[in-house]
């Protein structure tokens, strides 16, 4: 895109900016993930100034008020519906696939809050959204997404996104002022981890290579860095540079037989981050983004972060 003279780079770009400068991201694309980004605000306030989660079910005037996951979600929704680009949405916290415009671009995948059982403890939780072109995702895999993202809400909301295709992994911070400044551009995952994240330890029990994969990180004097949500355990892989999370099933008889994570809503878009970070992914068997959707409550098995370490550990699972 030619600059005019008039508009020179900016010190910090905002969002809008870096998507319209930066990416191959087609208008209909840059004004999406705009929105997201505008409900990924709400959601930020929301957590900041509601009771909910942390008082029960009502504000301090005694007034009923949604859970936090059930308020992003339609937070959320009213922002996808304006949007106009739309033409379906799966969320977490619906069954269904959500009808919004048949003849309209995207569909859009999210989990809206995830983590949110950690409100209460004022843990950091975040809201994960994968972007696909056209409808049915059924059949397709997270490799066919066109662009995905994040929002962390932490001491500070941090958003990142890629549209793919080498265009890179992009961090940015909420201002005072409810903009989206950019960080750090070029997010990358060396090949060797420091730091491990396993989730869904109880598999140990019954999965014994899984005990040996933790095991084997203990003696290797890696550092343990496990928070409960997803997105901040995996934020802090991109933000270090390396590490490793995991989420593996325990087998038919356990809690969660193929991990507790959803395809979908989780494992599509961080895989897709995470992979155009220079990282890897698995299910044990192959990248989360080659893996077919065969239903929209599909849960997996993830494996993600440094690519030696995932290749080890992928090694070392099914031994
Ligand atoms: O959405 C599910 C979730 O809260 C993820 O954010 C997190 O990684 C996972 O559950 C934690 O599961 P567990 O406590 O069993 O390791
Ligand atoms: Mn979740």
């Amino acid at each position: 895109m030619t600059q005019s003279a008039h508009c020179p780079v900016p010190d910090q770009p905002s969002l809008n900016w870096h998507l319209r400068n930066t990416t191959k991201a087609s208008d209909d694309l840059r004004h999406l993930i705009s929105d997201i980004a505008r409900s990924a605000k709400y959601i930020s306030y929301a957590i900041q100034t509601t009771d909910t989660g942390l008082s029960g079910n009502t504000n301090s005037f005694g007034e009923n008020q949604l859970k936090l996951d059930e308020l992003s979600d339609d937070i959320i929704r009213e922002n996808l519906c304006e949007n106009g680009t739309v033409c379906c949405y799966i969320s977490e916290e619906k069954d269904d696939v959500i009808e919004l415009d048949p003849s309209a671009t995207f569909t859009v995948v999210f989990d809206p809050l995830d983590g949110s059982s950690l409100v209460d403890a004022n843990f950091s939780i975040g809201s994960i959204f994968g972007i696909y072109q056209d409808g049915d995702i059924i059949g397709k895999t997270p490799r066919d997404q066109v662009a995905a993202l994040y929002v962390l809400y932490g001491p500070r909301t941090l958003l990142i996104y890629s549209c793919g295709n080498g265009s890179g992994v992009h961090e940015f911070i909420l201002n005072d002022v409810g903009e989206f400044k950019l960080l750090r551009s070029h997010l990358g995952v060396a090949d060797e981890a420091k730091n491990y994240s396993p989730g869904n330890l109880r598999a140990v029990t019954t999965h014994p290579q899984y005990n040996i994969a933790v095991e084997e990180w203990m003696a290797d004097e890696k550092t343990l860095r496990y928070s409960g949500c997803m997105v901040a355990d995996i934020h802090h892989i991109l933000s270090k540079g390396q590490g490793i999370f995991t989420n593996i099933g325990g087998g038919a008889d356990s809690t969660y037989p193929d991990g507790k994570l959803r395809h979908v809503f989780e494992c599509g878009p961080f895989a897709y981050l995470v992979e155009e970070a220079g990282g890897l992914s698995s299910d044990g068997t192959q990248s989360i983004l080659d893996k077919k959707i065969t239903d929209v409550d599909q849960r997996t098995a993830i494996i993600i972060g440094s690519k030696n370490e995932v290749e080890k550990t992928v090694r070392t699972l099914s031994a």
